[in-house]
Formats: C-alpha cells, structure tokens, sequence
C-alpha cells in the first residue's frame, strides 16, 4: 500500500520552477474520440497518468492497437473486437462512459457498465443516454449495464437540461458521424470541450460553434486519423498556483494557458497573491505575508471550477477571516473537510456551503484521501501543517497528477512516497 509523507511546517515557502502536464480531462475524450477512425491518430502532450491507462486498457480491449512513448500516444482501431466496457473498468474510471457516443456512432452498438456514484456525488448519466435517444439510439438498462444500439444515428436539435461536460463530449463524437445536422444547445464551454471539438474538425468533422453554447455539428461519412496536442491541465496549474499562495512562495509554472485560469487567477490575486503572466505560457505567483478571505462558488466554465474547491478551501484556512465556499456542481463535494479537521481546519458544512474560518495553524496527521482532488489539498495541507501528514490512498492522486511530489520536491519540501 502506498502512502504520501510529507513533514510539513507553517514557515515553508515553495521556489522554483515546474512543468504542467497535459489535461487529464482533455486526454480522456481525446482518445475516445478515436474510436470514430480506422486511422492512425497522433497526442503528444499526454500526461502518464493512471486514468489515461485505464481507458487505454478500455480502449485495447475494444480493440485498439497503441503506442506509448514518454509523453505521445499513437492509437488506431481499425475495427472494433469487443462494443463491452466492463464494470471494473468503469468502476476504475467513471470516463469510460465518454466511449458511448463514438462506438454507436461508428459501430451502431456500445454496452457499457452503468459508472454508478463516486466519492463526489451520485454522478448520474441521464443526460447522456437522453441525448443519445434523441439522435435515434435504443438504450436499455440491464444487469447494471447501459445496452445502445442504433443503424444509424440522426442529426436532431437537442438542449442540455444542465451543463454536462461529459454529456457534451459523448453528444458531439456522436453527432460526428450521424446523418445529418444536429443542433447541441446549452453546450459546456470547458476548455477541454473545446480541444475536443479542434481534435475532431482535424479529423474532418463538421463542427460549427467551437466555443459557444450552440455548437452545429453536420455528419460527415467517415473520420480520418490526425495529430493533436493535448492542452495543459489548468487544475493542475491552479493546483501550484494555490501552493504558492498557501506557502507564500515564488513559483514559475510552465507550459500552462493563463486564460484556461482566469477565475482562479482572480479569486488568488483578491486573496493577496501577485500573479504574472510571462511570455511563453508561463506565470508567477508571489505569495503575499497576508491572505485575504474569498467567498467562492463552484460554476460551469468560465466560473470557478469544482475541481479546484478543494485545494482553494486550504488556502482559505490560513486566511485572515471567514470564507464561504459554496459548491453547486456535486452534491457531495466536501469529503475532503473531514480529513482537513483532523488537521486542525477550522470549517463547518452546512448544505452546499463551507464556512471556512482563518487563520488557523494545522499539524500534521495521518489521513486518508477519498477522490482526486480531495488529496490534492491533503497534500497542500500537509506542506503547511506543522509535523508528519501521512495520506492513506494515494491511487487517487495518481488518477489525476503525474510525478505531484516529485515536483513539490523540487520546489522545497519534504514530501516522499512510502511503501508500507
Ligand atoms: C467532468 O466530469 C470532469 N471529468 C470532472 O473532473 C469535473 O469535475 C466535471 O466535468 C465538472 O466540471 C472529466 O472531464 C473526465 P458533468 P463529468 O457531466 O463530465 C450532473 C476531476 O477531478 N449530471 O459536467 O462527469 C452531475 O452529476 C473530475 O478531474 C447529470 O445530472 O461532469 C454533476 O452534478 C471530477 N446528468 C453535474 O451534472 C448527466 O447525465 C456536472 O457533471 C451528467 C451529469
């Protein structure tokens, strides 16, 4: 079993440089949408994390071939083997569903494992199989299992009920290659939509509204094979910026888009932190002696992103006052404020809100991490609190983050990954 052990104090001050990754969530729907090509396609940029080889395990056993080199993936299925993404592997990887859309659009069937709720929330895909009905599929619920098939798929104009990011990925590689316009209205405007969107275009997609909450997509026949350079991952970004913040640092974050982090950039700099933009797609944080409270709620994109409510949470627990962060995207976000208590975080829950009162030392402790960005803040709560934080589970954090302590290593602090 894996553990993360970090000695910690409340004088630490991170300095250095480090490199962001490419976007778990830009990777993921990258490499489903090539199920819609027989040909060969290319994604430099791709971040080694366990996510991205459990939907290449997914995707190997559908049948793809695929090459892995440091950080460029080539991947081809030239026709499919198996339309089953099994339940360990869903249960392994809630993304998985992102391969419904393109085996029904290319192959006319998918059965993919119901991905069921997670840490963060009960997850349902409602939203996902409505659409896809609307484009002509038959979904049936059997056995825990989603069963879709259509002869073909048809062009139709279909409104998200509620921003879906993944509900807009499945809906689009769908549409690709229906007989067609389909018209997507209330689309997400993540940033990893977006890259998807140019992905597919590059593939010969028709895709009309890249960026827009109406996007027009005409089927085209058939996708071909393309290169593509997987975005880098603003939660990671946002993730150093905060430890910059909390440690009142001096770091450079390179290869990032500093306009993927606008909201985070400008909740940070209202905290007290100097932020600068360097040429390159780099930034500077600064940290400031003094943290500013920030009242903060979770939106869909360009609002504050839910995938950094947690890391911002520990920030404001060495602010000067109260903060209420509100999270209005899963209904079951906070898990990581138990384990932050333990640390000596001074937060109350109360529904959709955390009054999160500063500033307060933390010590170290043992902990457990329960979903991705739950141990991201363990970790940047550990770097702060006074003593030994253990984090129990550290598969969470490897869904998500490559070499993480590696990188806070090399930015000042004592942090290890132990076998016990
Ligand atoms: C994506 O998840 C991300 N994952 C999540 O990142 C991110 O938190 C989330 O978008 C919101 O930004 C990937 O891209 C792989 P949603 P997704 O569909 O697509 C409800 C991380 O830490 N909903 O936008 O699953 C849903 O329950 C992960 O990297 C329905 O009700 O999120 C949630 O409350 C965590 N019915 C809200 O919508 C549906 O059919 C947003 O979900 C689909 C979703």
């Amino acid at each position: 079993m894996e553990k993360i052990r970090i000695i910690g104090n409340s004088n630490l001050q991170l300095k250095g440089k480090v490199k962001i990754s490419g976007a778990k969530n830009a990777v993921l729907p990258a490499i489903a949408a090539c199920l819609l090509t027989g040909e060969k396609v290319r994604l430099k940029n791709v971040p080694l994390v366990k996510d991205v080889f459990s939907i290449l395990t997914l995707m190997k056993e559908l049948g793809a071939e695929y090459n892995i080199k440091k950080n460029s993936l080539s991947i081809e299925i030239k026709k499919i083997e198996s339309d089953e993404a099994s339940y360990q592997l869903v249960r392994a990887m809630r993304a998985s569903i992102l391969v419904l859309g393109p085996l029904l659009a290319r192959f006319g069937k998918a059965m993919v494992a119901l991905p069921g709720g997670c840490a963060i929330g009960s997850r349902p895909i409602d939203l996902h199989m409505h659409g896809l009905e609307k484009l002509g599929a038959s979904i049936s619920l059997k056995h825990g299992y989603i069963k879709a098939e259509a002869k073909k798929l048809c062009g139709k104009e279909i409104e998200f009920e509620r921003k879906t990011v993944g509900g807009t990925e499945n809906l689009i590689m769908a549409a690709c290659l229906a007989h067609g316009e389909t018209v997507l209205k209330n689309c997400s405007l993540e940033p990893e939509v977006i890259s998807l969107c140019r992905l597919l275009a590059k593939m010969g997609a028709k895709i009309d509204g890249i960026g827009h909450e109406t996007i027009r997509i005409n089927g085209v026949k058939e996708l071909g094979g393309a290169s593509h350079e997987i975005i880098p991952d603003r939660i990671e970004a946002g993730t150093f910026l905060v430890a910059g913040a909390l440690t009142r640092g001096n770091i450079v974050l390179t290869s990032v888009q500093p306009n993927h982090l606008h909201t985070v950039i400008e909740k940070l700099r209202y905290a007290g932190a100097k932020i600068e933009t360097i040429k390159n797609h780099s930034l500077r944080i600064t940290g400031s002696e003094e943290i500013m409270p920030q009242d903060v709620t979770t939106s869909p994109y360009p609002g504050f992103p839910t995938d950094m409510q947690a890391q911002f949470i520990v920030l404001m627990t060495q602010a000067n006052g109260t903060s209420i962060i509100t999270e209005t995207i899963f209904d079951r976000r906070f898990s990581h404020i138990n384990e932050l208590l333990r640390l000596g975080a001074n937060i109350e829950i109360s529904g959709d809100k955390a009054k999160v009162r500063g500033k307060t030392p933390l010590s170290g402790a043992e902990t457990i991490a329960t979903d991705l960005r739950a141990s991201a803040s363990l970790v940047l709560a550990g770097l702060i609190a006074n003593g030994e934080t253990i984090i129990n589970e550290t598969e969470h954090l490897d869904r998500g983050y490559e070499k993480l302590e590696e990188k806070i290593k090399s930015l000042g602090a004592y942090i290890e990954r132990i076998r016990k």
